[in-house]
């Protein structure tokens, strides 16, 4: 293991070097991959210098999430104290199931849990898990909103046509969840938004007293903090409304930008949160963490139990139901991935990662006024949201976008809203400063005036 450890030193420096010597990989065609790197699995085993070597070309060609041309998706960057946590978790490689074999790391994910139900306003009878990601976080508060309605179906399985809600801007695992759940894909509502992409509760109450009039059985509400493109609040008081009005689950599906529960500046825009029932969020994404660490919290302890909990003499041996998490989590053997949240909580407090969330607001707005002071640009998004969405000089966005990505320039993304189709950056990797911002758009212009011949206006 020693030699292993100092091979991964040396990788890290690899690593490292790659990032800033070449922000964005070179990209290898899908139909080439196999020809430029040795991936093959062969009988024989090679000697560590070779598997070097490989790892290398490796790390040289896979994509760099952590560097400042990285604003494809909704995470990024790379804070070292979180990072180390998860190294950490790895190395110990405790499965989180039980008291007996995970011990303190039990303590640290209740202690974590029990921190973001207490931001999140909700009672001293919440409890929590984490879920291999935000998908999955979301299927979790599903599955519980689904056997509060009806305690029978864990038994007995789905008897009547149930319906969930969700806005068309939600994140899409709430129609894959409602597939899996048995519910049915046909059995979700999406609810108009207004024009900043946040639900219309008066479409909302007018779908479930449709439904209630058809015979369907209404149960679940999702809203969303934080819309996967354009960063959109829901209005959490207003649906909460309406989900007491019908008795139906409300659930926040804070994955994108929850994060805000820990911002005195931005906590408003999740107003209401303590009137949900369950409340999700990525600290892989916000929060900086390395993937995956996703957070679902209910203020129905009993329901979580309800839902997820198992008998297994060959499992649960010692300790109570408290301590054992297992009898509360969808996996059965789960890795930790609390203590990566936990470290970076611990080393640089609550107060560190409110600076966190505000400097992505921040860099965002320095990004949108980049954007409104320069006539060649449109902005699609709004203020309060840390995605930028935006197009330039009428030039189509995912050609400009795979035009960047395949002349190693940028990693961005584009996305839709209504009949606009736009680049959507995101400025979610808390290291970036101004100069990183004003270095996207200078990049975007430099290529734009070199290669404008071959882009064609939308
Ligand atoms: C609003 C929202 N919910 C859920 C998810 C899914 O999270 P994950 O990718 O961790 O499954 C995303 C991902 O971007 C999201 O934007």
């Amino acid at each position: 293991m020693q030699n292993d450890i100092a091979l991964f030193s040396e990788l890290c420096d690899a690593i490292f070097e790659a990032e800033t010597n070449q922000p964005v990989a070179k990209p290898i065609p899908t139909s080439e991959l196999y020809q430029q790197l040795d991936l093959s699995l062969n009988n024989d085993g090679i000697i560590d210098d070779e598997l070097k070597i490989i790892l290398k070309d490796v790390i040289k060609s896979t994509p760099k999430t952590a560097s400042k041309s990285f604003f494809n998706q909704l995470f990024g960057g790379r804070i070292g104290k979180a990072a180390l946590g998860d190294l950490i978790a790895v190395l110990l490689n405790n499965s989180m199931y039980t008291y007996k074999v995970a011990g303190p790391q039990v303590g640290i994910e209740k202690q974590v849990l029990k921190s973001i139900c207490h931001l999140a306003g909700y009672s001293n009878d919440s409890d929590g898990t984490l879920a291999p990601g935000g998908s999955i976080s979301n299927m979790m508060a599903l599955i519980m909103a689904r056997d509060h309605k009806n305690k029978s179906i864990r038994a007995e399985g789905l008897l009547n046509s149930m319906t969930l809600y969700t806005s068309r801007e939600s994140h899409y695992s709430i129609s894959k969840n409602a597939a899996l759940t048995g519910i049915g894909r046909n059995h979700v509502r999406l609810v108009n938004t207004n024009a900043k992409g946040e639900m219309l509760t008066e479409h909302l109450d007018e779908l479930i007293k449709k439904d209630i009039n058809d015979g369907y059985k209404p149960f679940f509400v999702n809203a969303t903090a934080g819309t996967t493109v354009l960063g959109a609040f829901d209005d959490i008081v207003a649906i909460s409304k309406v989900c007491k009005k019908y008795k139906l689950w409300l659930h926040v599906d804070g994955a994108y930008c929850g994060g805000v529960i820990f911002s005195n500046l931005y906590k408003h825009l999740v107003n209401g949160l303590e009137l949900s029932d369950s409340f999700s969020v990525n600290a892989h994404k916000m929060l900086g963490t390395p993937l995956s660490c996703s957070v679902i919290v209910t203020q129905h302890r009993e329901q979580l139990h309800h839902s997820f909990s198992n008998e297994a003499d060959y499992l649960y041996q010692t300790d109570g139901d408290d301590y054992n998490l297992g009898k509360t989590s969808l996996q059965c053997g789960r890795r930790n991935d609390a203590l990566k949240l936990w470290t970076l909580w611990k080393s640089v407090g609550t107060k560190g990662l409110e600076k966190i969330v505000d400097k992505q607001f921040e860099m965002a707005k320095i990004a949108r006024d980049y954007i409104n002071e320069h006539k060649d640009y449109t902005l699609y998004s709004f203020n309060d949201s840390i995605s930028i969405c935006f197009n330039y000089k009428g030039i189509t966005a995912n050609e400009l976008c795979t035009a960047l990505y395949e002349n190693s320039e940028l990693l961005v993304g584009f996305g839709k809203f209504e009949e606009n189709e736009f680049v959507r950056m995101v400025t979610i990797n808390t290291e970036l400063e101004k100069e990183d911002i004003l270095a996207f758009f200078k990049t975007i212009e430099s290529f734009v005036s070199a290669h404008l011949l071959n882009l064609s206006a939308s």
